[in-house]
């Protein structure tokens, strides 16, 4: 660690106290900790993510002002917004802070929700591009989780932070999620040299299904990971799962909506298909070929290849027939 970069770490550290002490000790943070609560987090867990609240006024600017804070390290921060006359400003501003930790342990940025949904606004507000973060390489709460991934022996990649976290205080440790963004092949290599289980959590919508379908592919083709689904009810994430239900039901949700990749991708290329009509059913059949080449267990082809005869009516040896041709078609 360069000198630079350890004070701009600090920098972060300092900020990220700085937050928390807002959100738990004043009167300013108190609507962002009432909301927290509301969102049924204990304050046990509102410690353990040092989750904070920047306040609709000039806050970190002041702060490091009075500690003679080197002007270019602030600007290189990404805490800051930049006017053209050079001056700075606080970057976030009534949001709750979500301090992103690197693999390391250490506060490299921060994500800022709003308090309140602002149609001219983003959700989610991120630190920008720094030398400290690169948002394709980090896994949010990757560093609390390996520990309990090694136990477990699997890991439970989920869409939000807000997932991970509600996913920790019902117990389950071992949960990342990546930026937002979709999940990329640096976070994957991360990840793959912890474990080699899977599980995908994503939420229970239509992004969300589409999110699952694109993080399967690229998993499959960049990893050796041994992967699962596990399949929200519809229009759920696991946070709005585990406050509607509980955490003893959350738990077990995890366990028994698991299923694996391949049936999801049935499901999913079935779904908005008119499988009435006989080109629909074809369409689908000859989505679904590709996939069950693939698979390399015999008794679990067979399996699948049963319920596509059984569903679509379709004679089982005319499917096997045709699965052969998509083999040698891909050879
Ligand atoms: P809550 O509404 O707080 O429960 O968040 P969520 O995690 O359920 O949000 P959502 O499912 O909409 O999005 C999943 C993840 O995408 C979030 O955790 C963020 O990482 C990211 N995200 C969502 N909205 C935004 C946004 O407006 N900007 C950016 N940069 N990221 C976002
Ligand atoms: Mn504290
Ligand atoms: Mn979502
Ligand atoms: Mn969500
Ligand atoms: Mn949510």
């Amino acid at each position: 660690v360069d000198s630079k970069t350890g004070q701009l770490l600090a920098l972060h550290e300092q900020a990220a106290k700085l937050y928390h002490h807002i959100l738990v000790n004043t009167e300013m943070g108190q609507p962002a900790l009432d909301y927290l609560h509301d969102r049924g987090l204990t304050d046990e867990t509102i410690e353990t993510y040092q989750l904070g609240f920047a306040p609709g006024q000039r806050l970190l600017k002041p702060f490091f002002d009075q500690r003679q804070s080197d002007y270019q390290l602030l600007r290189q921060s990404g805490l800051f917004i930049e006017n053209a006359q050079g001056e700075l400003r606080d970057r976030f501003t009534e949001r709750v802070m979500f301090p992103l930790r690197n693999a390391s342990g250490h506060v490299a940025a921060f994500s800022g929700r709003l308090l309140k949904k602002a149609d001219d606004q983003p959700k989610y507000l991120n630190s920008p591009e720094t030398t400290l973060f690169n948002k394709s390489k980090l896994l949010f709460n990757f560093d609390l989780a390996r520990p309990a991934i090694r136990q477990a022996g699997e890991v439970t990649l989920f869409e939000g932070y807000m997932d991970v976290i509600s996913a920790t205080q019902a117990g389950v440790k071992n949960g990342i999620a990546s930026m937002g963004t979709s999940l990329t092949t640096e976070q994957i290599y991360a990840v793959e040299r912890t474990t080699d289980k899977l599980n995908v959590c994503y939420d229970g919508d239509e992004p969300g299904q589409r999110a699952i379908d694109r993080a399967l592919r690229l998993l499959g083709q960049h990893s050796h990971l041994q992967l699962s689904v596990i399949q929200l009810p519809e229009g759920q994430d696991p946070d709005e799962y585990r406050k509607a239900h509980g955490d003893e039901a959350f738990r077990q949700m995890l366990v028994s909506a698991k299923e694996p990749p391949l049936q999801f991708q049935m499901r999913f290329l079935r779904r908005n298909r008119a499988l009435e009509t006989d080109s629909e059913r074809l369409a689908y059949v000859n989505q679904v070929l590709p996939l069950l080449a693939q698979v390399k267990e015999p008794v679990e082809l067979d399996m699948y290849l049963g319920q596509l005869a059984t569903e679509f009516q379709i004679d089982k040896s005319a499917l096997t027939a045709q699965l052969k041709q998509v083999q040698r078609d891909s050879a």
